[in-house]
């Protein structure tokens, strides 16, 4: 391997965050028994937080971002990994508080390893990553509450974003009614393309007044947005029915009664990506390399980009300008 290769740092001083790529070596990176030739990153609403000073994602300074990434083992002391195996690192303190994906090389303790599943390239690994990964989790977990086609239409808010993109399109393939949402007007026409058969705007999830019990519209959802929007959201959904929520690019405050959960029994399920245990880690990455795979999303989502080019990348996702997923490619 190259004695020394290139990492995109973010700095902290004062209350301003730089960043810049530099070339480091490999007793730069942290400690883990696994040394991994990254072939490509990607973008997350988490990586843009992790460039903003007050983000709370970053531990300490300076820092190499990135929560994910896919590669090639290089060298390993853990038996289970073997030189020239192709693995997934997503998650755990990758790109929080160990040195992450923006990085030729990373090295990454083997208990947050994941052997690429059979069916998915590398690159197919990150345009799906910790965005693809938690929309593949919460349609298993909805499954998994009672959701079936049958039951009637979904809901997807945040819906041209990473999560929803990636969600829209799985529902679509497993034969669901997919009701997208989204804030971007000039859209509706990729997220019918992506499986959507209907498209409403953020202000028709939300309706003109919140209450605390609405009209039964969704028998499920997936919600990366959060905030009073998901309040909304459960409101609506259908008698038995199930919310996942994962994210909050609509608010961290969720303003809902205990009404739908004690009239109308529904579910919200919590979704978490970083700590899901191993075995369903693999579960789900087994999924999207099969069941779940959307071979024309793939190819109609995926934004490639260079270290250099993050910096814009981090802002685009920050402001929610966002379409489908970037991906960062490494080697
Ligand atoms: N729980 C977990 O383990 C986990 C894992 C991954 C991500 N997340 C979280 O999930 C969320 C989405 O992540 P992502 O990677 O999909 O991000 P993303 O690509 O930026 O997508 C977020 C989408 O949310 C919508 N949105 C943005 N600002 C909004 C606002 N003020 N009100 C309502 N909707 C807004 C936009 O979609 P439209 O314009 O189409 O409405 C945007 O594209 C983030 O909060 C992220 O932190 C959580």
């Amino acid at each position: 391997m190259e004695n020394q290769f290139k990492a995109f740092f973010v700095n902290k001083t004062d209350d301003q965050v730089t960043t810049e790529v530099k070339e480091i070596n490999l007793e730069n990176l942290p400690e883990g028994d696994v040394v991994i030739k990254v072939a490509y990153s990607s973008v997350n609403y988490k990586d843009g937080l992790a460039s903003l000073p007050n983000g709370n994602i970053v531990r300490s300074y300076p820092f190499v971002p990135g929560i994910d990434l896919a590669g090639v083992v290089v060298s390993s002391s853990d038996p289970r990994f073997q030189q020239g195996d192709e693995v997934i690192a997503t998650s755990y303190e990758i790109g929080v508080s160990h040195y992450g994906g923006y990085s030729e090389y990373a090295r990454i303790p083997s208990e947050w390893i994941v052997p690429l599943p059979t069916g998915l390239s590398l690159k197919e690994s990150m345009v799906y990553g910790t965005a693809g990964f938690t929309a593949a989790l919460s349609v298993h977990q909805l499954e998994k509450s009672g959701l079936t086609p049958e039951k009637g239409k979904v809901l997807v808010t945040g819906a041209t974003g990473g999560v929803g993109s990636i969600a829209v399109s799985i529902l679509a393939k497993k034969g669901y009614e997919v009701v997208a949402s989204t804030g971007k007007a000039s859209e509706h026409d990729y997220l019918k393309k992506i499986g959507a058969s209907e498209v409403i705007s953020r202000e028709e999830v939300l309706g003109e007044k919140l209450k605390p019990l609405d009209k039964q519209l969704w028998a499920g959802a997936v919600d990366p947005v959060g905030g009073k929007s998901l309040a909304a959201v459960l409101s609506k959904i259908t008698y038995g029915g199930s919310a996942a929520v994962s994210g909050l690019t609509g608010g961290t405050d969720l303003p809902a009664s205990v009404f739908p959960f004690i009239l109308r029994g529904v579910n919200l399920l919590g979704i978490d990506s970083v700590y899901c245990p191993m075995e369903m880690r693999k579960t789900i990455w087994n999924r999207l390399a099969t069941d779940f795979k959307t071979e024309d999303l793939l190819e109609t989502i995926q934004h490639e980009i260079s270290l250099e080019e993050l910096p814009q990348a981090l802002d685009t996702i920050l402001k929610g300008q966002a379409k489908g997923r970037m991906i960062v490619k490494l080697s």
